[in-house]
């Protein structure tokens, strides 16, 4: 579409680009031009200069220039129209239309928003009459501030389906028109007027970017205040309107215009479930917090939040439940982001601990509670080896093999070159990180302090072999509780404990977890040691490891411990039980081999007793 150079013209001459861009990031002046750090690409000196008398602006370090207009379209991540409308709207001018028919469309869209807004206003004005009081202090009582309920301009929708009707009508729109923003719902068979599509809820509107109402979301009172009347049917918790010319869900995102500007800030975007959500995070001062429209977040969505953050790393958080549902959910949209995936542009995934939404999680451990569940969220590539690692064993190399190709196959699916291969290379690392975890060479070498155990044996001539604990060993639970609970010992124990295999299935499984991470954090805490072991699905492992019941047989990797010993005490532990474990899974296992009389039993035993007579 083409507006005439005149009205463009008349738009710069009309805006001061620094002082656009200043309302967007922070910008200095430096003689005549003024200077910023480029919102295009990552700095910390400002190389991004606005000249307001030539009207563009360059940066000296990534070379983005332009005009006023392509500053907002790129900023904002907006088509060419939207950042006229904007800017426009900001002048205190209006777009020319070309042809009639889109004259038509302007007007009509113009008398939607409108309408859309009017009823919005209407719904916020019965939240606060006292007839629906109840309405209120259930919000309030969920926590909601009379701020937030203005902020978010949440409102209540009286069970009088002609209520609102009439009150637009006497605006003078008409009932197509009410029907066309879906507020209406046509007359039903028999039934003789249109009638509100939302009766009797808590009404939340859905501001689009530029901040214009374009949908709402109704949520029922709880049971305890609306009994339900029929026995056969429960209404739907949430409606959301249906599609409208300013509507379309999967587009949608609730929360967009606040997140938005968080995202300008630096500031990360959260993707949670619901509305609620979204309302508590933005009330706690989580201000980049948004929601998929009640359905599946959709490429399109994923697409919006990339170019919503102005860094070049785009790395949005999306939270899912913690339990199976909602892994699985992880797992169909991390499909969905795999062709998408271009550098500087992915997603990570923060899993709730069980039971909880961001909502509940933030009331019941704060915010402090919700930020660390979210700072410790999985990269997409741990993601995905996790999903076909988890809960699988791979002693053989059919199981490796096939876990393997699994990975490979969805690494396939990148589109990007680069991405791919930077992808396969983590898979290759990854893979023989765990798949061939290095030898156990270096248990000796630990205790050559320890006069008149094993004193100058030259441990370098050893064959490496594997030490095998037995099921449920306390063994392997005192080791891993003292990594767990004092993870800064990893470096000086990393040798010893990536040579081990653990007999029980779990607990090997969360031995190679706590190893992959503390390899590759640096200066991993406790706190998000835990938490990204609780994501991965060990929090049952963690309790059971991490209580009282084990530090009774090893105070130091109680977290309490005094920090000084942690290592020696743990070096200790190990050289004096490493073998005496060894001999526990013998006893054991001669008593299993004696009562099912089993073959293989002693086969495996006497595998293990040679292993320890070459021991030394
Ligand atoms: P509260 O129960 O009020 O805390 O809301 P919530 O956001 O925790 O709700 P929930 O986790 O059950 O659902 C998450 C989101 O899914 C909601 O915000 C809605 O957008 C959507 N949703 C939930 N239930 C329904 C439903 O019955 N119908 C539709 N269309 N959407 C729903
Ligand atoms: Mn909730």
């Amino acid at each position: 579409m083409s507006l005439g150079s005149h009205f463009l013209d008349e738009l710069r001459s009309r805006i001061t680009l620094s002082e656009v861009i200043g309302r967007r990031v922070k910008v200095t002046r430096a003689g005549r031009e003024f200077k910023a750090c480029c919102p295009f690409h990552h700095e910390k000196t400002p190389s991004f200069t606005i000249n307001d008398d030539k009207q563009f602006y360059h940066c000296f370090g990534c070379g983005a220039h332009g005009d006023v207009i392509k500053f907002v379209m790129e900023h904002d991540n907006l088509g060419f129209m939207d950042a006229i409308e904007m800017l426009a709207a900001e002048a205190g001018m209006q777009v020319p239309k070309q042809t009639p028919q889109e004259r038509a469309k302007a007007r009509e869209d113009r008398d939607l928003y409108e309408l859309m807004d009017d009823a919005c206003q209407y719904f916020e004005e019965c939240l606060l009459k006292p007839l629906h009081a109840d309405a209120l202090n259930y919000l309030l009582g969920r926590g909601i501030s009379r701020q937030t309920i203005k902020d978010f301009r949440i409102g209540f929708a009286p069970d009088d389906p002609q209520a609102m009707r009439k009150m637009l009508l006497e605006k003078g729109y008409s009932d197509a028109e009410m029907i066309k923003a879906a507020v209406l719902r046509p007359a039903k068979d028999g039934g003789k007027d249109p009638y509100s599509f939302f009766r009797d809820r808590v009404i939340f509107p859905v501001p689009d970017r530029r901040g214009r109402i374009v949908a709402f979301g109704g949520r029922i009172l709880p049971e305890h205040m609306r009994p339900p009347q029929r026995s056969d049917f429960t209404p739907p918790k949430y409606m959301n309107s249906t599609e409208t010319p300013l509507f379309h869900k999967g587009r949608m995102l609730y929360g967009e215009p606040t997140a938005r500007r968080a995202a300008a800030e630096g500031r990360a975007l959260i993707l949670v479930e619901g509305y609620m959500d979204v309302i508590a995070c933005v009330q706690a001062g989580i201000a980049g917090a948004l929601a998929p429209m009640g359905t599946a977040v959709t490429e399109e969505q994923i697409i919006t939040m990339w170019k919503m953050i102005p860094d070049f790393n785009k790395v949005p958080i999306l939270c899912f439940d913690g339990d199976n549902a909602g892994r699985k959910a992880a797992g169909r949209v991390c499909e969905r982001i795999l062709p998408l995936l271009e550098p500087g542009k992915s997603v990570r995934f923060a899993f709730m601990p069980d039971g909880e939404d961001p909502d509940s999680l933030i009331k019941s451990s704060g915010v402090r509670g919700f930020k660390e569940v979210v700072s410790a969220a999985v990269s997409l590539f741990d993601f995905l080896w996790s999903s076909y690692t988890q809960g699988r064993s791979f002693d053989t190399p059919d199981e490796k093999a096939s876990i393997k190709k699994q990975l490979e196959n969805e690494i396939a699916r990148i589109s990007h070159r680069d991405v791919q291969e930077m992808y396969r290379a983590a898979l290759r690392d990854r893979i023989s990180r765990v798949f061939y975890p290095p030898r156990q060479y270096g248990r000796e070498q630990y205790s050559a302090g320890r006069k008149g155990r094993r004193g100058g044996y030259d441990v370098t001539l050893r064959p490496p072999k594997p030490v095998r604990k037995g099921k449920d060993s306390l063994f392997s639970k005192v080791v891993l509780a003292g990594l767990i609970n004092h993870p800064f010992i990893f470096d000086s124990v990393e040798e010893v404990i990536s040579g081990v295999t653990f007999k029980a299935l779990r607990l090997e499984q969360l031995r190679q977890s706590v190893c992959i991470h503390l390899g590759e954090g640096e200066d991993v805490s406790r706190e998000s040691l835990v938490l990204q072991l609780e994501n991965e699905g060990y929090s049952q492992e963690i309790r059971d490891i991490c209580n009282e019941s084990v530090y009774v047989h090893a105070s130091f990797c109680s977290p309490s411990a005094n920090e000084e010993n942690i290592l020696s005490k743990w070096l200790e532990y190990w050289n004096d039980y490493s073998t005496a474990g060894l001999e526990e899974e013998i006893h054991d296992g001669w008593k299993r081999a004696y009562m099912e009389a089993s073959e293989q039993e002693e086969e495996k035993l006497r595998t293990l007793m040679s292993v320890k007579a070459g021991e030394g």
